[in-house]
């Protein structure tokens, strides 16, 4: 842990908080709900299973102490419901906001659906979270907001056009972030993440991310395919980054709020550096997969060439220092993998 995380986590500790967590049956959602928990937060958790799963919940219950537990209230609801956004920011003081529907893909087949969760939901949730007065507002934001624009690494102020219908997305809500801040003084923090992994990111589905996917084809002995010629390259960011990240910005001083932040690492690893290295971490964990090669196909639409975050403006003004690089957040997530799909 870093002096400035653990010092907030100390904070925490000693004068809890409530916190909400949309999304919180989701991959993130779930491992921030786990590290509150551990902090003995109390914390509401809204979610409507959408891509959610109620493993994951049951997961995070095993992990944390009998007593922690009972700090959780679960609301089945939807964001895109004005009525479930109230009932869920009712008596809180921070929101991690993270429910939408992912996937660049997802959103170019079906861009009415994304649209209504991911905009109307959100407005949703930062009128009723304006309304209920609550200390932080912190939401998922996506580094797919740079777009088609070329420099590397990615600085906050220089954005390109979006390139799919989730982009447009996720940009129109840091648009409105920033005009409820202008308008009612209702000042967010936007987190663009750059390809988060780690345990409990859905391996299945159409829409399931690279590294679940191709971690599940592996231990399954399908074919894992690349899209294009594996050089297209990511600033993959382990999930306790990540949390780190949603805890700072949550409780980060009024100074550093009304601001988007990169959240990744500051690394670029390619495609095919990534193959090599979860192969490499399953075998480690004893799985058969050492014949196992890619297939290469088609560039996928709507995907951007390179991405590589520079998280200095992160590191100034909230103090976060991500711990984990790829290797070893993906040595960690390839044990829970080997767990999950066996
Ligand atoms: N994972 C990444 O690499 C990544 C990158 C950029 C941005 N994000 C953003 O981070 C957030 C969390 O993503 P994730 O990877 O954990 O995805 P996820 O699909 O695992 O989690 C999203 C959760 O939101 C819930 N949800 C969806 N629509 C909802 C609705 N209408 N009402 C209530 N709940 C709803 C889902 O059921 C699910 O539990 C999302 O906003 C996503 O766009 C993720």
């Amino acid at each position: 842990m870093t002096n400035k995380y653990r010092q907030v986590c100390d904070t925490l500790k000693a004068n809890p908080k409530v916190w909400l967590v949309t999304g919180v049956a989701g991959f993130i959602g779930s491992n921030l709900l786990e590290q509150l928990l551990k902090l003995d937060q109390q914390v509401v958790g809204l979610d409507n299973f959408a891509t959610g799963h109620q493993r994951n919940l049951d997961e995070v219950q095993t992990s944390v102490a009998a007593e922690q537990w009972q700090r959780f209230r679960f609301i089945r609801g939807d964001i895109r419901e004005f009525s479930d956004c109230q009932q869920a920011v009712h008596g809180v003081d921070y929101v991690l906001h993270q429910a939408a529907l992912g996937s660049v893909p997802r959103s170019i087949h079906d861009p009415i659906t994304t649209n209504a969760a991911n905009i109307t939901g959100f407005l949703n949730m930062l009128v009723a979270a304006k309304d209920a007065g609550v200390n932080s507002f912190t939401y998922a934001a996506s580094s797919s907001t740079y777009g088609d624009h070329p420099a590397l690494p990615k600085v906050e102020e220089n954005i390109g056009n979006p390139l799919s219908p989730y982009a447009v997305t996720k940009y129109v809500n840091e648009l409105y972030a920033g005009v409820f801040a202008k308008t009612y003084g209702f000042k967010c923090i936007g987190l663009r993440y750059f390809n988060v992994f780690g345990k409990r990111q859905d391996p299945d589905g159409a829409y399931a991310a690279v590294i679940p996917k191709w971690t599940a084809a592996l231990l399954k002995g399908e074919t894992v395919f690349v899209n294009g010629d594996g050089e297209t390259s990511r600033d993959f960011c382990y999930i306790n980054n990540t949390v780190q990240m949603n805890i700072l910005a949550a409780t980060a001083p009024d100074d550093a709020k009304d601001q988007v932040y990169n959240v990744a690492v500051g690394d670029r690893t390619t495609l095919n550096t990534l193959f090599a290295a979860i192969r490499q971490a399953l075998l480690a964990e004893g799985a058969a997969v050492s014949q196992q090669q890619p297939e290469y196909r088609d560039f996928r639409a709507g995907d951007v060439r390179h991405s590589q975050a520079d998280i200095g403006k992160a590191k100034k003004l909230l103090g976060y220092d991500p711990q984990y690089r790829i290797e070893q957040g993906i040595a960690e997530a390839m044990g829970w993998y080997v767990k999950f799909c066996n």
